[in-house]
């Protein structure tokens, strides 16, 4: 066989790999039960993963912010919150996998978990270049949804975006190929069943808090079949909301539209797929304050986890700075995680909290440097917000 033959033959057995994963995911999809119902569940076990860099020691005020909101709960048995370790990148390596298996049935052991920033090694770094463990997590809880949040009521910034979280160019992202030296090729894949779950879930948000219009961001009037597949779905779903109209966009516009204060208020509910959620949400986020400040949820079915949207600061850490990183990222995944299982009320307290200390009283400050506030610190002022009484009317005078 010649040289070319033989590279022919080898990639196209490795796309029969990916096509046999793929169809099996397909039919698990089909298969999926129904929502899980955490008001029949007893305890709720929330799994709190440290992470790497900074995310042990911001998760760890996220952390203790929750346990006091949940003390009651706690204490009668309704709700447990354990720590679930093992998934540093040391313990990655060690055992050369994204999450070793251990760690995976302790996450599976959890109903919601909070998780600190993993570091997402690549080519070069000293690490082997594993597949990054939040796209294992995402995949192996089929966390399909990532959803985070934005506002800056002072600009009339109020948007949530839904961006797919187990398909699109992550799925295959480290099962790319080389088919011979000069080709490297990647894969991004878009299902039926993909693409109909994240945009129900926007339009059904839409649908439940008033906002007539979901936006769906794609490329494809170039990334003809993938992209043009998550379209032509939303298009379908849309029919069954008449009452909400979908608004169609290019990932490049729309990029440049959240820069433009006329236009980016129009925006509210934004569903896409899974690299340009990843990319809008960094740049959505820095008008809030950065990706300090923002809160992520990814949802599934059956799991649920909540995290920053940020990475693991390392640089902090060597500097001797890590315990003046802003927690706030972790305790908005928080807030999350609360309203997600059921403390509605409990997760809107926190909210207010957050958005006194962080944003209208700023008693006390963080700067991620020796000049400002410990995370430590604004973790027990936000503590000390959430026990006033007159919490709400104090961030109502700020509306
Ligand atoms: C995020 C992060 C991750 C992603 C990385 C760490 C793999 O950037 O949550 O947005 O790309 O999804
Ligand atoms: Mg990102």
């Amino acid at each position: 066989m010649t040289e070319r033959r033989e590279a022919i033959e080898r990639a196209k057995a490795h796309f029969e790999e990916l096509l046999v994963e793929q169809m099996d995911r397909v039919e698990r999809m089909k298969a999926a039960e129904d929502w899980i119902d955490y008001s029949m569940i007893r305890p709720i076990v929330i799994g709190v993963v440290g992470g790497d860099g900074i995310g042990p020691y911001i998760c760890a005020e996220a952390k203790r912010v929750l346990e006091h909101m949940l003390q009651a709960e706690v204490s009668a048995g309704k709700v447990e919150i354990r720590d679930v370790s093992g998934l540093t990148i040391e313990e990655r390596a060690r055992a050369m996998k994204a999450i070793p298996a251990g760690v995976l049935d302790e996450l599976k052991r959890c109903h919601a978990i909070l998780k600190g920033p993993l570091t997402t090694p690549k080519k070069g770094d000293p690490w082997p270049n594993l597949e990054s463990a939040n796209v294992a997590m995402r995949r192996e809880l089929d966390l399909f949804a990532n959803v985070r949040p934005v506002k800056v009521p002072s600009q009339g910034i109020d948007w949530i975006f839904f961006r797919e979280n187990t398909e699109g160019a992550y799925i295959l992202g480290s099962k790319g190929l080389n088919v011979t030296d000069e080709i490297a090729f990647d894969f991004t894949v878009t299902t039926t069943q993909g693409a109909e779950r994240i945009v129900h879930l926007a339009f059904d948000h839409a649908k439940k808090n008033g906002v007539n219009r979901v936006t769906a961001v794609t490329k494809a009037n170039v990334i003809k079949t993938s992209d043009g597949k998550f379209l032509e779905v939303a298009r379908k779903v849309a029919k069954d909301y008449p009452e909400i109209d979908l608004d169609e966009w290019f990932i490049d516009i729309m990029a440049a539209k959240l820069v433009d204060p006329k236009r980016r208020t129009q925006f509210r509910v934004v569903v896409l797929p899974n690299l340009y959620g990843d990319i809008i949400t960094d740049e959505a986020a820095e008008f809030q304050g950065g990706v300090g400040t923002a809160g992520s949820a990814n949802i599934g079915k059956r799991y649920s986890m909540f995290e920053a949207i940020h990475g693991s600061a390392p640089r902090m850490v060597e500097e001797g700075r890590a315990q003046y990183a802003d927690p706030s990222s972790m305790m908005r995944a928080a807030a999350m995680l609360l309203g997600h299982i059921g403390f509605v009320e409990k997760a809107r307290r926190l909210e207010m909290a957050l958005d006194l200390c962080g944003q209208y009283e700023r008693k006390v400050v963080l700067t991620g440097r020796a000049d400002g506030a410990t995370g430590a610190k604004f973790a027990d002022y936000v503590m000390e917000t959430l026990q006033d009484p007159e919490l709400e009317a104090r961030w109502r005078s700020h509306q």
